[in-house]
């Protein structure tokens, strides 16, 4: 097995690809895209690659932040299986890359024009060493308040604009004997919700300095301690079974009106979509309150493999594809993303879908666009995975005050470089 693939990717490398080869119609897919939304864009791709005469073939790894998944994509790598692409994040591409596993699409990125269109900062984890190994789908932000209407509505509550707002309306549904904040209990989702509390906490330049550029005074500063007693006060709104439930099972608390917010990513609001809830009137998407005018990101980036020559025209096809503005816009209105090239008309996009491409143009042109460090935008994936230990022990209780968290979080970010 591992022979047979060692010869088809020297083959690869060699370039052997051309019309003598007889190419095989198949891509393969690793994901972490299990829930209803996630399945919905996903579906998108598929049924554009279908289209053109491909089969389809998934390897999908449950798994919210994708930690599983990239443990089963180590494995099918080591055994010389690749997959033709993989879901990945940041920075982890750029460490598959230094490994020489990628495949290579600089001359198709040429001829589509993408260094026009995609936004420096995604081409930053795309090309490696001058060659574009990987494809952004489209771009997530994570600072973001999932707000049901009703619920609101039934609290006499208002949209939160500031912090101390929003504690104040947790502490309304609370009263209300409502679920206020709907928390999964893993790692990356407590993490993921902590780097909006950063950047409400400190603003946009603590932000950047602590969890882009690793600023050992900001790690380790009042400001940081002081993020943690926020979070502390937000745990307090979580129901008592909140440890370890998945992301879109908090999701759903929201949209059935059991909980009044969550904290996450807009890939919730794939699953409002796929429930068939309007924003607007059942619920509301608002920025983390104190994070208005920044977007903290995450791309998810299909990473494209080194495959045999026979599969190298898929690899092409699936790319151009992914790339295309019709696969952006469909693929994003249904993920909750915003598309991944700056061209796509927002025409069809929901009023949580416009904002998002505005506020993105406005953070983007104001330098206020930021990796969201438990995304794996931030930092390589051992100090992100350093950070989301830190933040869960903390929300566990295994670290128990904020001066203890920020001496941990500052030792293992420093045990991780
Ligand atoms: C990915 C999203 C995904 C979410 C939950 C994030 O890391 O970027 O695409 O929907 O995890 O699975």
């Amino acid at each position: 097995m591992k022979l047979i693939a060692g010869v088809a990717l020297a083959a690869a490398s060699l370039g052997f690809v051309g019309a003598a080869q007889a190419q095989t119609k198949e891509v393969q897919i690793l994901h972490w895209w299990t829930s209803g939304g996630e399945a919905a864009a996903l579906k998108v791709i598929k049924d554009a690659m279908v289209a053109q005469g491909y089969s389809w073939k998934e390897v999908p790894v449950a798994g919210g932040g994708g930690d599983a998944a990239m443990t089963a994509l180590k494995a099918m790598v080591a055994a010389g299986n690749n997959p033709t692409a993989s879901q990945m994040l940041g920075y982890t591409v750029l460490d598959f890359a230094k490994q020489g596993v990628m495949g290579d699409l600089t001359e198709t990125a040429k001829a589509e024009g993408w260094d026009k269109v995609v936004p420096a900062p995604l081409q930053k984890f795309a090309v490696y060493d001058g060659k574009w190994v990987a494809v952004p789908v489209n771009l997530h932000s994570v600072n973001w308040l999932w707000i049901n209407k009703a619920v609101l509505d039934k609290i006499g509550g208002t949209e939160p604009k500031t912090f101390d707002d929003l504690i104040v309306l947790l502490g309304k549904a609370k009263a209300a004997g409502v679920v206020p904040l709907a928390l999964g209990g893993q790692n990356w989702q407590e993490a993921t919700m902590f780097d909006s509390v950063v950047l409400s906490t400190g603003g946009p330049d603590f932000y950047k300095k602590a969890f882009n550029d690793l600023d050992d005074d900001a790690l380790k500063s009042d400001t940081m301690k002081k993020s943690f007693d926020n979070l502390a006060k937000l745990i307090t709104y979580v129901d008592p079974n909140f440890a370890g439930r998945d992301w879109n099972l908090a999701t759903a608390m929201v949209i059935k009106g059991d909980a009044l917010v969550q904290v996450m990513g807009d890939w919730a609001k794939g699953e409002f979509k796929a429930a068939g809830k309007t924003p607007g009137t059942d619920y509301l998407c608002v920025r983390f309150p104190g994070t208005d005018g920044s977007v903290v990101y995450n791309t998810d980036m299909f990473a494209m493999f080194a495959v045999p020559a026979d599969r190298q025209a898929a690899e092409v096809a699936l790319a151009k594809t992914v790339l295309s503005k019709e696969v952006q816009a469909g693929f994003n209105i249904n993920k909750g993303s915003v598309p991944s090239r700056t061209d796509v008309p927002d025409t069809n996009f929901d009023e949580c879908g416009k904002k998002g491409i505005a506020d993105l143009q406005k953070a983007s042109a104001g330098g206020t666009l930021f990796g969201s460090l438990a995304q794996g935008y931030g930092a390589p994936p051992a100090i992100a995975d350093a950070y989301k230990d830190v933040v869960t022990k903390f929300v566990h209780g295994q670290i128990k005050t904020s001066d203890e968290a920020v001496q941990e979080l500052v030792k293992a970010i420093d045990d991780a470089k």
